[in-house]
């Protein structure tokens, strides 16, 4: 394998994805010597581009994504290897000609990499015109292999998931097939496992004893720009839940597999899923930021939840009775993604807490992005008082840690499928289960239309039913990544 080159071939090359992530990726792992020796990288698009416009246009995607390692040489290295092919998607017979155009490149056996860029509504058409072109078939002498990574949204339900799945699967078979969420690409989601299971102080207290509830935020003071038309038909249940939030909360509930294989990993995380009850409405709140109705591409009455928050329980041994909050929202007061797992309070305190304090238990938190991390908070003796009690943190920050600033998901992803390796993409059980999980709470609120959605004003943290939802358990959210460690975000 190490001589036979590799073609990477993107379908909806003309879109932002790529100038914006791909491109930037490919492009900094060949400056980092991480790329095979010999790789191809193709285009596919409608638009008549030569080579040449082609390069420019992924040029100015380096330099306004990844402005800090554009190096003008390093580009003209790297540009040789990118082509342009011009096609339809809906053409049938493009596809022959894109096998054909790629022989003749590549002159000789080559493995492929096909990277589906494109809308989703394109999925299923594209795998099947591959495996009509005869394009899926990996070659035995000399092992070549041909894999196939797919974008999200992957269905958007579970009917279609499976139906995706089917069309996949009648061309490839699945370990041949990558599924991305490019949050189990970004570095602080992988440390999650090593942080659990190459340590041992910390899995002795990961389970019902010790931990009193896990709290996932995924929040973003964006709002929907310029993708309305698509987030309109689709809400943060579909744009955040089904694949990130459930994939984090996956990796810090599930338990240690046998090994890193992709196969091992995802057995447990599969386990996971299954194992989370099914979710009751009144465990569920949804807003949609003021002024969202006004976007151009949404429609004036839309009922798209652009927040979310809900309660859920995992039946099984380690974590029942523990509950585990999940919320996620655009236009909300503070960029951040992070994990707080909260554990219970000592069983019997003797130290004198002042009139009207509580006592702070301590936090774990995992700081996703942006200012990536892990913290572990306790509490203190005050110096020089008698008997008072501070919060204190150890913490660990990536960037005084090591040296060299993050890669973006992007890059590790694409490495890991050029390697062969499927630990950080979703398998079809796994994607069918988290729909399974996300249907029922979006079929319930568009039939019950309960609980009713909130406006909630921009910059705010959601409506304030989401605080209700811990508070009526005896927990409020917290936040332990961002300036303002531990503060209790009031709604409005
Ligand atoms: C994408 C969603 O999958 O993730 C977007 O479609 C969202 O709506 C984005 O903004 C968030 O990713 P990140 O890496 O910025 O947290």
């Amino acid at each position: 394998m190490e001589n036979i080159p590799t073609t990477i071939v993107i379908f909806g090359a003309s879109g932002d994805l790529t100038s914006r992530k791909l491109i930037p990726a490919l492009y900094n792992n060949f400056k980092k010597w991480r790329l095979p020796e010999r790789v191809n990288v193709v285009g596919f698009a409608r638009r008549p581009y030569t080579d040449d416009s082609f390069r420019a246009i992924l040029r100015e995607g380096v330099i306004k994504f990844s402005a800090e390692s554009y190096d003008s040489t390093v580009w003209l290295k790297f540009a040789e290897m990118v082509h342009y092919f011009q096609g339809n998607l809906d053409v049938k017979e493009d596809f022959p000609k894109l096998e054909s155009f790629l022989q003749l490149m590549e002159n000789g056996p080559s493995n492929r990499l096909y990277y589906l860029a494109t809308a989703p509504e394109h999925y299923s058409i594209v795998a099947s015109e591959l495996g009509a072109a005869g394009m899926a078939k990996q070659g035995m002498d000399p092992v070549v292999w041909r894999r196939i990574i797919i974008e999200k949204p992957f269905g958007r339900d579970l009917g279609s998931a499976q139906e995706l799945n089917r069309a996949v699967h009648a061309v490839f078979e699945e370990s041949q097939v990558y599924r991305i969420d490019h949050y189990l690409g970004k570095e602080t989601a992988q440390n999650i496992l090593f942080f659990r299971f190459a340590n041992t102080i910390f899995e002795p207290v990961w389970n019902r004893r010790y931990v009193n509830n896990v709290q996932v935020t995924v929040s973003e003071t964006v709002d929907v720009a310029h993708r309305a038309g698509y987030y309109d038909t689709a809400g943060v249940m579909r744009d955040m839940f089904q694949n990130h939030l459930l994939q984090l909360l996956a990796l810090v509930a599930m338990e240690a597999p046998s090994s890193f294989s992709a196969d091992a990993v995802r057995n447990e995380k599969a386990k996971v899923f299954e194992s989370i009850r099914p979710v009751a409405l009144n465990d569920t709140v949804r807003g949609q930021y003021a002024g969202y109705r006004e976007t151009d591409g949404v429609a004036p009455n839309s009922q798209t939840p652009t927040f979310a928050a809900i309660k859920l329980n995992i039946d099984n041994w380690r974590w029942q009775g523990v509950p585990f909050y999940l919320r996620s929202g655009k236009a909300l007061a503070r960029k951040t993604s992070e994990i707080i797992i909260e554990f219970e309070r000592p069983p019997h305190l003797m130290f004198h807490l002042p009139e009207g304090s509580d006592f702070s238990p301590n936090i774990l938190s995992m700081c996703i992005q942006p200012d990536e991390g892990i913290h572990l908070r306790f509490e203190a003796k005050l110096p020089d008082s008698a008997q008072e009690m501070r919060s204190v943190d150890m913490d660990f920050h990536y960037g005084s840690s090591f040296s060299g600033s993050l890669p973006e998901a992007y890059e590790r992803l694409l490495l890991e499928a050029m390697d062969g390796d499927a630990s950080l993409f979703t398998r079809s059980d796994g994607i069918e289960a988290s729909w399974n999980m996300v249907d029922p709470i979006i079929q319930g609120w568009e039939a019950h239309n309960d609980p009713p959605l909130h406006n909630y004003p921009v910059g705010s943290w959601g409506p304030e039913d989401a605080d209700h939802l811990l508070a009526r358990d005896g927990r409020r959210w917290r936040l332990g990544c961002t300036d303002e460690k531990d503060v209790t975000p009031t709604a409005n």
